[in-house]
C-alpha cells in the first residue's frame, strides 16, 4: 500500500515557504480555504442578539484576524483525500462546530465532556458509536481498535465508500473523525486488542465501548475494564438492546450483570466456537427479536452469519452515545439492560394522544363584563340627609368599586351590606394565587384602596355621599362575616351627609380604566398630561418619579427584566404565575379572574415561548444550566415601547399606607385612561425587594437574595426611595392602542352577601 492508502492522520502545516511547495507539488489535488466563511459565521454567533451587515462582518473578520487571514489558525495536509484545508484554531473550531449543541449540552458541559477519554473495540457498530461521539463533541480523545478490514459484507452498515475496501477499520474510522475535526486526540490500534497492548489500550480511559465479537476478549476487556475502574458500554443491534455495566461505581459488579455465571477468560481460550454458543447465547440470547432468532437456525445452511440492519447500529450509536454523555457528565449513574425497541415502540396502535392545539380565539370579540347602571357625572352634588345604602345602591357601587385593578386580577374581596354599611372583606382564599408577591398583603390593601376610591367616585356621581373607613374595629361591625376564618374587614363603606370629596371628572373613566399591555411607540411624555399624573398622585398624598430619559428607561428595562428571570426561575413564584393565567376563552369565562392570556397581547411566536416558560420543569431545567437570558427580553421591549416609567410611592409601610396609596394609584390610572395613556404595571421586583427587606429575604434562596440586593443597588440609582416610604406600584405608559381584550370580573351577586 502506498502512503495515502495507509495514512489515517492529517498532517499540520506552518504557514510558510514550506506550505506553498506542497501546495505547488502533485501531493496536493484540491485547496480549501473557506477561513473568511468561518470567522463570518464565527463573529456572527458571538452577537446573537444583532444581525451584522455584510460590510460589519467584513470589517469584523479583518480585525479579528489581524489582517493576515492567510496565516491565521492552521492549515492540514490531508494525505488520503490529497487536499489542503485552511481552519480557524482549535478552540474556535470547537466552538463553532458545537454551537447548535448548547443548550441541550451547555457550554460548560461541552468543555468538560472534551476532556473524557473514550476507547472503542470493534469498529462495525463502533464504527458508527465513534463518529457519533465525536460529531456530539463526547469525549476529546479516542482510542479505536479493530484488526479487521473493510469488507463488501460491512457495506450495508459501516458507513465507508467503495475506495476503502480492504482498509483497516481503525484506520477508516480515524478518518472519518479527522476529517469532521483534524484537531482530534486519536490513537489506533490496527491490530485490535491484544493480549500485549490491553493496557496500553485501557490506561487512563473514561469509558469503553466494547462492540467485539470475540467472546474471550469480550469477557478479558472487561475484567480489565472492571479492575482499572472503567464503565463499560456494550449496543448491541437487535431490540435497541444496550448493556451497561459501571464498573466505575460498582468495583464487584459480576461480568455482564451477572447473567452468564461466572466466566473464566482461560477456560474459553480453549474453547471451539460451538462451544461457546450456550454462552453467547445466555448474554442475548433470551431477549433476541423473533426476526434474529428466527435467522440464527439457518446460520451456515442458507445464511453465513447472523443479520445486522444499517437502521439498528445507527440506533445502537445514538443511544451509546446519549448513554456516554450523561455517564460523563455524572446525570446517569446505574449499570443495567436498556432496549430501545423500535417495533415496540413505534407501531400500530402504539401512538400517543397528541394534546389538542390551542383553540384560535383572535377572531373572537372581547369578553365584556356585566354591564353597570350608567352614572351621571354632571350632576350637582347637593347636600344629602344620611340613610342606610340600599341594596341596589349597593350592587352600583360594588360594581364600579370591583372594576379596580388587583394584582393578578385575583379580585381578593367580598362583600356584606349590614344595616345599611357595605363591608369590604378580605378573601383571603382569592389573594392566595400572590402569596409570595402579595407581602404582607401590601399588593391587596392596595387593590382595596384602588376599589374604595372607585366607590367614592361612583357615589359622588350618583350624588349619593360615603364615608369610607380603613381597617375598622371589627366587633362594632358586628363581629361574624360568615366565611370560614382568618378574613379581615379592609373598608366599611357609610353613607354620609356631605361629601368630604368635590366631584370628580375620573368617574367617568372608571370603565375606561384598564391595563393594557400592547407596545407602543417610545413617544415623548406630554407636558400637559406629564403635569396632570404627578399632581393626580400630589393630590392624593403620594409621589410619583417619573423616567424619561432614553438611558435610563433602558437601564430599568435591564433591571425588570432581571427581575422577571428570577421570578421565573424561583419554583414558587413562577407557580404563583401560571396559577393566573387564563389560557382559553372557556377558562377566562368559568373563572371570570386572573389573567386571560388574550389581555397579555402576545404575537403567535411569543405565545409559544410562554408556553415554554409556563412549563415548571423546563425552568427547573433553565436554572440548572444557568441559561434564561431570553426571559429578560419582554420586559426590555415594553420598556423600550414606552414613553415613560414610573414609580409611586408613599409614606409609611403598613396596610394603611398601602390602602392609601392604592386611592392614589386609582387617581393616577384613570387620570392616565383620561389621556389616553396606556399602563401597564410591572410590580414583581417591587414585592420581590419588599419580601427581601422588610421581610428579611423569607422564602427567597440566599442566591434570589443577592441577586435582588444587587438589582436594588441598581434601582437606587434610578429612583429616589427614602426608608420608611412605601413603594406601591411600578409603571409603564405609553401612547398605544386600546387593548385587544379585557379581564373579567366576578358577578357582584357571587360577592355580595345582603343580610336581612
Ligand atoms: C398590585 C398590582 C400589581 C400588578 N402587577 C402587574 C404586573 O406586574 N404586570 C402586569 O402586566 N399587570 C399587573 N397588574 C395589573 C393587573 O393584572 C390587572 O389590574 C388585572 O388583571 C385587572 O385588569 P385591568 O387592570 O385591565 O382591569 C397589577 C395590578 C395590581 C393592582
Amino acid at each position: 500500500m502506498d502512503q495515502a492508502l495507509e495514512s489515517w492522520k492529517p498532517i499540520r502545516c506552518e504557514f510558510g515557504p514550506g506550505l506553498d511547495r506542497l501546495r505547488q507539488s502533485a501531493d496536493v489535488a484540491f485547496v480549501h480555504d473557506e477561513i473568511v466563511l468561518q470567522l463570518s459565521e464565527l463573529l456572527q454567533l458571538r452577537s446573537p442578539a444583532r444581525k451584522l451587515s455584510p460590510a460589519e462582518l467584513r470589517d469584523a473578520v479583518a480585525a479579528h484576524a489581524g489582517g493576515a487571514l492567510a496565516a491565521y489558525g492552521s492549515w492540514f495536509y490531508y494525505p488520503w483525500l490529497k487536499s489542503l484545508v485552511h481552519l480557524v484554531p482549535r478552540d474556535e473550531f470547537r466552538e463553532l462546530r458545537t454551537q447548535i449543541n448548547r443548550n441541550k449540552i451547555t457550554a460548560q458541559e461541552q468543555e468538560k465532556l472534551s476532556r473524557f477519554t473514550i476507547g472503542v473495540v470493534g469498529l462495525s457498530v463502533g464504527q458508527s458509536t465513534a463518529i457519533t461521539l465525536a460529531l456530539e463533541g463526547v469525549g476529546g480523545s479516542f482510542r479505536l481498535a479493530d484488526f479487521d478490514t473493510l469488507a463488501p459484507a460491512n457495506m450495508n452498515r459501516v458507513r465507508a465508500g467503495v475506495q476503502s475496501l480492504g482498509i483497516n477499520k481503525a484506520v477508516l474510522t480515524a478518518r472519518e473523525i479527522f476529517e469532521l475535526d483534524p484537531y482530534a486526540d486519536i490513537s489506533i490500534f490496527p491490530e485490535g486488542v491484544t493480549d500485549t497492548n490491553i493496557d496500553a489500550f485501557l490506561e487512563g480511559l473514561d469509558l469503553l465501548f466494547e462492540e467485539s465479537d470475540d467472546l474471550r476478549m469480550k469477557v478479558r476487556l472487561r475484567e480489565r475494564a472492571r479492575i482499572r475502574g472503567v464503565p463499560v458500554i456494550m449496543g448491541t443491534s437487535d431490540r435497541g438492546l444496550v448493556d451497561i455495566e459501571r464498573f466505575d461505581r460498582e468495583p464487584d459488579r459480576p461480568l455482564f450483570h451477572g447473567i452468564t455465571g461466572p466466566l473464566d477468560e482461560k477456560k474459553l481460550l480453549g474453547m471451539t466456537p460451538y462451544e461457546k454458543i450456550p454462552i453467547a447465547f445466555a448474554v442475548v440470547g433470551p431477549t433476541l427479536s423473533n426476526r434474529l432468532a428466527a435467522s440464527l437456525l439457518d446460520i451456515s445452511v442458507t445464511l453465513n452469519t447472523w443479520p445486522q440492519l444499517a437502521s439498528a447500529v445507527a440506533l445502537s450509536s445514538a443511544i451509546n452515545t446519549d448513554a456516554a454523555r450523561r455517564i460523563l457528565l455524572g446525570q446517569f449513574t446505574e449499570s443495567g439492560r436498556f432496549f430501545v425497541d423500535l417495533e415496540s415502540l413505534v407501531r400500530d396502535g402504539g401512538g400517543e394522544a397528541i394534546p389538542l392545539p390551542m383553540p384560535d380565539e383572535s377572531h373572537l370579540p372581547a369578553l365584556a363584563s356585566e354591564p353597570l347602571p350608567p352614572l351621571d357625572t354632571a350632576r350637582p352634588t347637593k347636600p344629602e340627609v344620611p340613610r342606610k345604602i340600599t341594596p341596589d345602591e349597593a350592587r352600583t357601587l360594588i360594581g364600579y368599586g370591583a372594576l379596580a385593578p388587583s394584582g393578578g386580577n385575583c379580585q381578593p374581596w367580598r362583600f356584606v351590606l349590614r344595616r345599611g354599611r357595605i363591608l369590604c372583606v378580605h378573601d383571603i382564599a382569592r389573594s392566595r394565587s400572590g402569596r409570595m408577591l402579595d407581602f404582607e398583603h401590601s399588593a391587596t390593601h392596595l387593590a382595596f384602596g384602588a376599589l374604595a376610591r372607585n366607590i367614592e367616585l361612583a357615589a359622588d356621581a350618583m350624588g349619593r355621599h360615603v364615608a369610607i373607613a380603613p381597617f375598622p374595629d371589627e366587633a362594632s361591625l358586628g363581629g361574624d362575616l360568615g366565611g370560614d376564618g382568618g378574613e379581615r374587614i379592609v373598608c366599611a363603606v357609610e353613607a354620609v351627609a356631605a361629601s368630604p370629596h368635590p366631584p370628580s371628572r375620573l368617574a367617568r373613566f372608571m370603565a375606561e380604566r384598564v391595563t393594557n399591555r400592547r407596545i407602543g411607540q417610545a413617544m415623548p411624555l406630554e407636558r400637559a398630561h406629564r403635569a396632570e399624573l404627578l399632581e393626580a398622585a400630589r393630590r392624593a398624598g403620594a409621589r410619583l418619579q417619573i423616567i424619561e430619559q432614553e438611558d435610563a428607561r433602558n437601564a430599568l428595562g435591564a433591571i425588570i427584566g432581571e427581575g422577571d428571570r428570577i421570578r421565573c426561575l424561583s419554583p414558587s413564584m413562577h407557580r404563583e404565575m401560571m396559577s393566573e393565567i387564563r389560557w382559553t376563552r372557556a377558562e377566562a369565562l368559568a373563572r371570570r379572574d386572573g389573567i386571560d392570556v388574550a389581555t397579555l397581547e402576545l404575537g403567535p411566536a411569543d405565545l409559544v415561548g410562554l408556553r415554554l416558560v409556563s412549563n415548571a420543569q423546563v425552568m427547573k431545567l433553565v436554572k440548572e444550566i444557568g441559561a434564561g437570558k431570553g426571559l429578560e427580553l419582554p420586559a426590555r421591549k415594553a420598556i423600550s415601547g414606552s414613553s415613560t416609567v414610573a414609580l409611586l410611592t408613599t409614606q409609611g409601610t403598613d396596610c394603611g399606607a398601602f390602602f392609601s396609596g392604592g386611592r392614589a394609584l386609582q387617581d393616577v390610572w384613570l387620570t392616565a385612561s383620561a389621556n389616553r395613556l396606556a399602563l401597564q404595571p410591572m410590580t414583581a421586583l417591587l414585592y420581590m425587594f419588599a419580601r427581601l427587606e422588610r421581610g428579611a429575604g423569607a422564602g427567597l434562596s440566599d442566591d434570589e437574595q443577592a441577586s435582588l440586593r444587587r438589582l436594588r443597588q441598581r434601582f437606587r440609582e434610578l429612583f429616589d426611595v427614602g426608608p420608611g416610604h412605601a413603594e406601591l406600584m411600578l409603571f409603564r405608559l405609553s401612547y398605544a392602542a386600546p387593548p385587544s381584550a379585557r379581564s373579567l370580573r366576578h358577578r357582584v351577586d357571587d360577592l355580595l352577601v345582603i343580610e336581612p
